[in-house]
């Protein structure tokens, strides 16, 4: 039987009664499969600031270095909380990016899928969507701005300055391009390459080495798009779309544009893919507005499960059968208030039946082995 070790990071918010429906979801895979999970829970974000003075304090530290995978749930507080903590300490640059440093997880995954059965929570018409959207940006996730040196002080005309630095090497980028490229053989052989080299200067490199890896896949087309062009692109024709790859900031925000073209960032799991170590987590935030209400949709630490599954266990049929009994569920009618208004003709359902519901169905599937 094989054994695994999982760091599982419950986070602020609403991120423990999301975590909480997805390791039913782990539960249920454990006894179908000849395959166990040691769960190994440890305080990140907020929640471990106020405990210990640190939002990614030493014990997780610990504990993520003994994983064979970490579960994440979202971090972070309201802007106005946010202010009680120093700068540095808070979760997202106190815990998030540390994780991100530590590990190294340069390959970020963020699958943008919006199947028949999710189709009534998106914004766009009907014509737009067509057969279903399904692609995944591929973001560059340790270099750019979010880690280049930063300073800041008074300028010699005696005016507050700040001067962040966008830094690659070619390293950097060449393996982020491995990664899109080796996706991209195994989809629709379709990469767009996303850039800014009519201004930008690391876009210059960036576009460079990107056609020196591309040599090596000569399946996979390339189309080459300017980062603001793809923003438009993506709400006006999204299933141009199969990978996208970008960098950092780049990233961030045109997959936050992506959990907008589904209907919410709720339908948006992700997985941190480093040479050692990966870890899974939502892309969107703590929502402190809805947290403790039973009201969120667990789909995006859910789908986080399904890409742990794939990505980390090799159990890339059960993954499957993970995100077809969250559409099975759906497809059934039911949503959570996080995610639909009341009328618009589903049946609401709570974070807790929802979890419940995901794993019935799955229940309800043929064994994979
Ligand atoms: C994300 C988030 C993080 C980021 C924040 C919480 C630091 O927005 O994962 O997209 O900017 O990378
Ligand atoms: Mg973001």
């Amino acid at each position: 039987m094989k054994h695994y070790k999982i760091a599982v990071l419950a986070g602020d918010g609403i991120g423990p009664e999301i975590t909480r429906e997805a390791l039913k979801v782990l539960k249920l895979i454990e006894e179908r499969n000849d395959v166990s999970f040691e769960l190994m829970p440890a305080a990140f974000g907020a929640c471990a600031y106020f405990a210990t003075g640190d939002a990614f304090p030493q014990a997780t530290i610990d504990i993520c270095d003994q994983a064979d995978a970490i579960l994440k749930g979202p971090i972070g507080l309201s802007h106005e909380e946010s202010k009680k903590i120093p700068i540095d300490k808070q979760p997202e640059r106190g815990a998030l990016l540390p994780m991100r440093r530590r590990y190294n997880t340069y390959a970020n995954f963020r699958p943008v899928s919006l199947p028949k059965a999710l189709a009534h929570f998106s914004p766009l018409k009907a014509e737009i969507i067509g057969e279903g959207i399904d692609l995944v940006i591929v973001r560059e996730l340790v270099g750019g701005l979010y880690f280049g040196q930063k300073e800041s002080g008074i300028n010699e005309q005696g005016l507050r300055y700040v001067k962040e630095t966008l830094e690659y090497d070619e390293l950097q980028i060449r393996r982020i391009m491995h990664q899109a490229f080796k996706l991209a053989s195994k989809r629709r052989k379709l990469l767009h390459n996303i850039h800014k080299s009519n201004v930008l200067k690391s876009s210059v490199l960036w576009n460079e080495v990107m056609e020196e890896v591309a040599v090596e896949y000569p399946d996979v087309t390339v189309y080459n798009m300017l980062v603001d062009s793809a923003a438009t692109a993506l709400c006006l024709n999204p299933t141009q779309f199969d990978v996208m790859v970008m960098e950092n900031m780049f990233g961030d925000i045109l997959s936050d544009q992506g959990g907008g073209i589904l209907g919410s960032l709720g339908l948006m799991p992700s997985a941190c893919i480093g040479d050692d170590k990966a870890y899974y987590e939502p892309s969107h935030g703590s929502a402190p507005d809805i947290a403790g209400k039973n009201i969120a949709n667990p789909y995006s630490m859910i789908g986080s499960v399904a890409m742990m599954l794939e990505n980390s266990f090799d159990m890339a049929d059960e993954a499957k059968n993970v995100w077809a009994a969250m559409q099975a569920v759906f497809s059934d009618g039911y949503s959570t208030a996080d995610l639909s208004k009341a009328g618009s003709g589903v049946t609401m359902i709570s974070t807790e039946q929802f979890g419940d519901k995901v794993v019935e169905k799955l229940k309800a599937m043929p064994k994979v082995s």
